[in-house]
Order: structure tokens, then sequence, then C-alpha cells
């Protein structure tokens, strides 16, 4: 059909195309989102986010934890559907256990890893009884050990193992988190006699998973480790596998979740292979593989031109710095850009498509296929629900996009504002007590205001900037005092 030469087949659960040739999301023309919230804009499909949070669900039933990997797109509405759809959270930061507390998850359904932590995110991970914490290393371990030690409580910790896995291309081997598995018996030994850690298993997460041969050869060696704790009465509860599950972006494919039905069993042999008897929980922690395909983001063309020899540049209102900046970090993706406001037309040349900051790099697509393309059309980023939110950032000065969320009824709610320049300039007009949440006007008005004096007034320390020096002999009465 011509209305869907554009659309890829997993798109068409919520992807149409109205008589007027203009995209519609769940049955709503893409214009009168971009009427009403202006552009760059994206729209998260909320039926295809609960759909891959059940197909995990129904595949792995009662066998498996699942864990939303927090890091891949942090937005509240998509933490509470999480925590609606029965999923616990994976949090990478203290700033995540925070705001999987507000998606109203309790503390005991958020697990904490990342392999760099301070002293005060430990303290703040333990008091708040989060569900485990992940030392990525023996040191880790030891610090773990010390903030329970403060808090005189017990902290349940698993181990992040490096298998130095070699499966095919894939490879574990310069990975940088984990104890690589050469060290973990040491690592048992300690987390064992450590005071104050509750040694509860592992985990291991190495990066994109093509294929469910990686999955069992990581098994397969976690499961001997297993065994070395059994045999030394060191019970182990968990092991989770981490994320990390393929989603479909532009022309490659990725194998559906259905696919791995048979993990769990393939699991349970091997703990019997290998003689293992204490009951173990397999925790996944999927991230992009439930929200990657349920995201679209939303530009206008703001120019058309020709430049050098015949070579056609299209420059959207949206940049891989602000809006989609994922292709820019992961050099082989290539986004699906869609003419969303003239699906019907029929590709006549290649264009690229140039991002409006002023990188001359900024190029979120190169030599694609289009119909002829005006000022003030709409161009669709395909599959920019993971990473792209969360990686944007405000390069130029310009202010990330707003997110909303098309419900099946056809239901548009915002689920995050466009962000306000007093959000950007407030850590700098902070430290010169100017920032103002009604500054809009203030700041149309800044020429009226006297910042030289302001800067002044900071160079003498007269805004709380620390530049006040102590008083003659001050420092030498406060050292004699200590
Ligand atoms: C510990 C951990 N778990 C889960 C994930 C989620 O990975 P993905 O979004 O590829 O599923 C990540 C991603 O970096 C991770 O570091």
């Amino acid at each position: 059909m011509r209305a869907h030469r554009y659309i890829r087949e997993r798109w068409k659960k919520f992807l149409d195309v109205d008589i007027r040739g203009m995209m519609t999301v769940e049955g709503v023309p893409v214009d009168r989102i971009v009427q009403k919230y202006g552009t760059p804009v994206y729209v998260m499909v909320e039926s295809e986010i609960r759909d891959r949070f059940r197909r995990f669900k129904k595949t792995f039933g009662e066998d498996v934890k699942l864990q939303y990997a927090v890091k891949c797109n942090s937005n509240l509405a998509i933490l509470r559907m999480a925590q609606e759809e029965g999923f616990e959270l994976d949090c990478a930061s203290v700033g995540e256990l925070i705001l999987g507390l507000l998606a109203d998850l309790k503390p005991r359904q958020l697990s904490f890893t990342n392999l760099y932590k301070t002293d005060n995110d430990l303290l703040f991970a333990v008091k708040m009884g989060v569900q485990s914490i992940t030392a990525d290393s023996i040191e880790d371990l030891y610090r773990i050990g010390l903030a329970a030690k403060k808090l005189r409580t017990q902290v349940r910790t698993v181990l992040r193992v490096n298998p130095m896995l070699q499966v095919g291309n894939y490879s574990t081997k310069g990975n940088k988190y984990g104890i690589p598995i050469q060290q973990i018996h040491h690592a048992i030994e300690v987390a064992a006699r450590t005071p104050f850690v509750d040694f509860r298993g592992f985990h291991f997460m190495g990066g994109y998973i093509q294929n469910v041969r990686v999955l069992k050869a990581t098994a397969r060696a976690l499961v001997k480790i297993v065994r070395f704790c059994q045999d030394r009465h060191i019970p182990i509860k968990t092991l989770s596998l981490g994320g990390g599950f393929p989603a479909a972006i532009g022309d490659q494919e990725a194998f559906p979740i259905e696919k791995m039905k048979d993990f769990p069993s393939y699991f349970q042999r091997l703990l019997e292979r290998h003689g293992v008897t204490m009951p173990i929980k397999l925790i996944f922690e999927p991230g992009k593989a439930i929200v990657l395909n349920a995201g679209i983001g939303l530009m206008q063309v703001v120019s058309s031109k020709q430049i050098f020899g015949r070579k056609r540049m299209i420059i959207a209102d949206g940049s891989t710095y602000n809006f989609i900046p994922d292709a820019l970090v992961q050099k082989d993706v290539c986004y699906d850009i869609l003419p969303a406001s003239r699906m019907y037309a029929p590709r006549v040349h290649k264009v690229t498509v140039g991002g409006n900051t002023c990188d001359c790099w900024d190029l979120i697509t190169q030599d694609i296929e289009m119909p002829k393309l005006a000022e003030g059309d709409i161009l669709a980023a395909m599959d920019v629900g993971a990473y792209a939110q969360v990686l944007a950032n405000n390069f130029n000065t310009i202010r990330r996009a707003p997110v909303v969320l098309v419900r099946p009824d056809g239901s548009v709610t915002q689920i995050r504002r466009r962000d306000r320049f007093s959000e950007m300039f407030a850590p700098e007009l902070d430290v010169l007590k100017m920032a103002d949440p009604s500054e809009l006007e203030r700041y149309s008005n800044l020429y009226r205001i006297n910042i030289n004096t302001i800067w002044k007034d900071q160079a003498k320390g007269k805004n709380g900037a620390m530049t006040k020096s102590p008083k003659r002999g001050e420092s030498r009465r406060k050292k004699a005092a200590r």
C-alpha cells in the first residue's frame, strides 16, 4: 500500500496515515501534537511499552525476577508503568533510586548497580534499605561493608563478575565492569567474611546481546561459581544476568524475547547438572527492549537547501545533541527518518538531514531517499524511546524537548515539559544569587539590570562565592583550637 511505503512492520500496531498523508500515532495525526507541544517533541506510545513489559512477564512467568533498567529512559511515567506491570527497578545512581521512590516502588524493589559509588551514595542506599548493592570490585565490597557498619546494619550485596567470555565476535574481556573471573574465588571469600555484608549472589551485564548463546555461556560460568559457594556453605540466592536484550533499529532486526522462553528451564538443568541444590532466583534487567521501539521524535524542517554540487541538505529543528544523541554515541546506529507530513509522497532524491546546532558533525542522517520537503514539514525519527531522551543535552544552550504519551484511546498527555531557560542557567545564576523561577520576563529585561555590579559583588564575595579570605590571624586561631 502507498500509505505503508515508509512504515515498517514493527510500527504497524500504532502507526498509520490519514487521508492528507499525515502520519498518525494511535489515530492521532502528528500535526495535532506538533501544534500543541511544538517541535522537537518526543512521542511515547503507551500500548507498545506495556506490550513489551507484558511479553517479558509472559515469557518468563514467575521463574525470573524482572527489573527495568532506569538509565535507558527514566521518565517517571514510564517507571510508574513498570511498577504497574509488576517490574522492579535496576538503578545506577542515587538519582535513579530517588526516581524509583517517586514512582512508588518500595526500597526492597530497587537494586543499585554501578561500578562507581561514592561513600555518600552508599550511605544513602544502605539507609533506605535497597534490595541489594552490587560490588564491582573487592575495594567496592570493603566500602559497602564500611557504609553498612557506620549505620550498624547488614547490607544485601552481590558481586559483579566478568566471566571473560568470548563467543564468536562477542567478548567481555576488555570490559571495565566487574570482578575478573580469575579473582572471583578470593572475592567470594572476602564477601562471605566481611562484617555487615549480607552476601547474596552474582551479577553480570555484558553489553548488547544479539545471541542467546552468550547468556547460556555466562550462565554456565556462573553456575560453577555458585557450586563453589555451596561447597563452602555460603548460601547464594540470586543471579542477575543484566539487560542488553536486542531491540530493532533501522534495518537491524532483533530476536523476539519469546525465543528465550526455555532459558529458565535451561538454567534449572544447569544447576542440577552441577549439583547445586540451593534455589537460585534469576534476574533480568531489560531496558531498551522495552522502550526503544515505542519512541518517536518529531521535528520540523526549518530549511531545505542545495549544497555542494547537487547534494541536498534539510535542516531540522532537532539535533544529535539535544534530541537524538544516541546516533552520535553509537556510530553504527542509523535511525529511520520518515517524512511524517508527506507519507504518500514518493522518494525522489537523496538528502542529508542536518541538526540545528552549530557543530558540523551534527548530521541526523545522511543520503536517505526522501520526497521533496519544504519548511514546516514534519519529520519523524523512529525508535528513539531508549537512551536518546536521557542522553540529550543542552549543547548550544538549547532546551531539551518535551515528552508526550499517546494512549490507546488517542488521548495525549505530556509526561515531561520542555526545559526552562532558568534550569539551564540556574547552577551559574545560583552562585550569583540571581535565580528566580519567574525569570523569563527578567531575562528579556536583562539589559536594564546592571549585571556588572553583580559580577563585581561576586568577586568581593558578597554573593556567597567562596572567595572570602579569613581575617588576619583567624586561620591560625582555628588551627590552634583544633
Ligand atoms: C547493569 C545494567 N543492567 C541493565 C542495562 C540495560 O541494558 P539494555 O538497555 O541494553 O537492556 C544496563 C545498560 O547499560 C546495565 O548497565
